[in-house]
């Protein structure tokens, strides 16, 4: 396979553990492993007596056990642990994608969810959303491009970079449109969790459809990226079993050590995910306050979910310049829009990590110098 550059991820590698402020990350603050530990009596005398051998390649069953409460209908025979989401959508694309099928991807997107497919030969057909339809991808579109036989369609609600989230109808009816049509839905769902108001939350496709694939993660809303554990969960047992295959070839399976920890956060899950809403919440607050104020300079669609917004340079400038600028003038770090494609006056702003308000006045101070 001749995969192009991930750009986001190369950005990332040459900045992340440089920059002096990261305002553009898309996790949450991670907990310590003391701190998750704590969360449970004799956990961390558990821990310390795991042995460290291979991990059941599906996921452990104590890990895919903690994972079905996510779900409505899930069992532990319905899931697929990977090394992240990342490994997912890997393997996802190679056991269900074939040279020539037609994939509908949502976009702007996290970009393997775009260019995995289509190094694997696949046409590969944009559906955009816009800034001004709160980056909600137009149902029409979808109809039109589902009237040509697709193999699958590719959604991430709520969504990286935008935060945007539809209405329950709109999801309902994509969930439709691809059941009818025969097109298996790969629904990323890894912010899902982190809705700012809870009643605005989506189910899960793999819960409303029996072809679906709803992909999770610790990454985001637990802020827990380090574990490295993400998973899939769907009732269709052929593409899960290709999957299976297909990991065989990459990790064959997780770690014990980082699974037990997951499975102890996924335990814990209250107390995990309202410290993260928390933080954000709190860094959210901060970041409406700035685009407020900024109007002139700034225009977005708010986020209804998850730790990122995808702001634009209100006079259409280069949004890659502005980043280079910020970062060389106070070392502070936004992600360009370029990187997601056609979107060089947008940038992403991250505010799932403690220290953000303290970021973004840094940003605050550059804008009233230039
Ligand atoms: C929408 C989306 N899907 C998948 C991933 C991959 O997640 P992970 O890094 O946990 O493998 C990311 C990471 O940023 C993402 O934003």
């Amino acid at each position: 396979m001749n995969l192009p550059p991930f750009e986001l991820e190369r950005y990332f590698a040459v900045h992340e553990f440089t920059a002096k402020r990261l305002l553009c990350v898309s996790d949450c603050q991670p907990l310590t492993v003391t701190e998750l530990l704590s969360l449970s009596d004799g956990a961390a005398e558990a821990f310390a007596a795991l042995p460290l051998g291979y991990a059941d390649s599906r996921g452990g069953p104590a890990l895919r056990q903690a994972i079905c409460p996510l779900y409505d209908t899930i069992s532990p025979d319905d899931l697929l642990v990977h090394v992240g989401a990342e490994e997912a959508i890997f393997t996802f694309f190679n056991a269900v994608v074939s040279p020539g099928d037609r994939v509908i991807v949502q976009t702007p997107c996290y970009r393997s969810l775009r260019d995995v497919p289509a190094t694997l030969g696949a046409t590969v057909v944009e559906w955009p959303g816009r800034q001004d339809h709160g980056w909600i991808p137009d149902l029409d579109f979808l109809k039109k491009a589902l009237a040509e036989k697709t193999r699958a369609v590719v959604v991430n609600f709520p969504h990286n970079p935008t935060g945007a989230l539809p209405d329950l109808d709109t999801f309902l009816e994509i969930v439709r449109m691809c059941q009818a049509a025969g097109a298996v839905l790969f629904s990323d769902e890894v912010y899902r969790l982190l809705e700012y108001d809870a009643a605005d939350r989506l189910p899960a496709a793999c819960d409303i459809s029996d072809t679906a694939v709803s992909l999770g993660v610790m990454s985001k809303s637990f802020g827990l990226a380090g574990l490295r554990v993400g998973w899939v969960a769907t009732k269709n047992a052929q593409i899960l079993s290709g999957m299976a295959r297909i990991k065989d070839y990459t990790s064959i399976c997780g770690s014990p050590a980082t699974e037990f920890l997951a499975a102890l956060a996924l335990e814990r899950r209250e107390t995990v995910l309202s410290r993260t809403k928390n933080i954000t919440l709190e860094n959210l607050a901060a970041a409406r306050e700035f685009m407020a104020r900024r109007q002139d300079r700034f225009t977005w669609a708010p986020p209804k979910a998850g730790p990122i917004a995808f702001p634009c340079l209100a006079d259409g400038g280069d949004a890659s310049a502005f980043a280079q600028s910020l970062l060389e003038a106070t070392g502070a770090l936004v992600l360009p829009g370029r990187v997601y494609g056609p979107y060089a006056s947008h940038f992403r702003l991250g505010f799932g990590r403690a220290g953000f308000a303290e970021g973004l006045a840094v940003l605050d101070a550059f804008l009233g110098e230039s």
